[in-house]
């Protein structure tokens, strides 16, 4: 529990939307389908684009960078679609009330 942060309202993101947070000092990116909140950081693994800036798609769960087009799952970090290679790292993620927590990172 220690680790685990307040970084957002839930109410601040939209159903199907994003939001880019502050997770000590690294850039996370929170993605809402319905109850569920999944947490990415947010920097693209492949060049210097934020994910958040892109397009997330709800339904397959999948991020596109805006830089050149990579998409990432936003549940496992995955790399969906190339150029990118290496996955995105994952965060743990808690909602207490109306609030979003980020933990620790779930994979480097
Ligand atoms: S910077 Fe994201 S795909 Fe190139």
């Amino acid at each position: 529990m220690a680790d685990f942060e307040t970084v957002a309202r839930v109410d601040e993101i939209p159903d199907g939307g994003m939001k880019q947070v502050v997770y000590k000092g690294e850039l996370v990116g929170l993605y809402r389908v319905g109850d569920d909140i999944y947490a990415l950081g947010d920097l693209c693994t492949h060049e210097e684009a934020y994910l958040t800036e892109g397009d997330f798609d709800p339904d397959d769960l999948e991020v596109e960078c805006p830089l050149h087009g990579s998409r990432f799952n936003v549940v496992d970090g995955s790399v969906r679609i190339l150029p990118a290679t290496k996955p995105e790292p994952t965060y743990s993620v808690k909602v207490e009330g109306d609030l979003v927590l980020v933990g620790p990172r779930r994979q480097p």
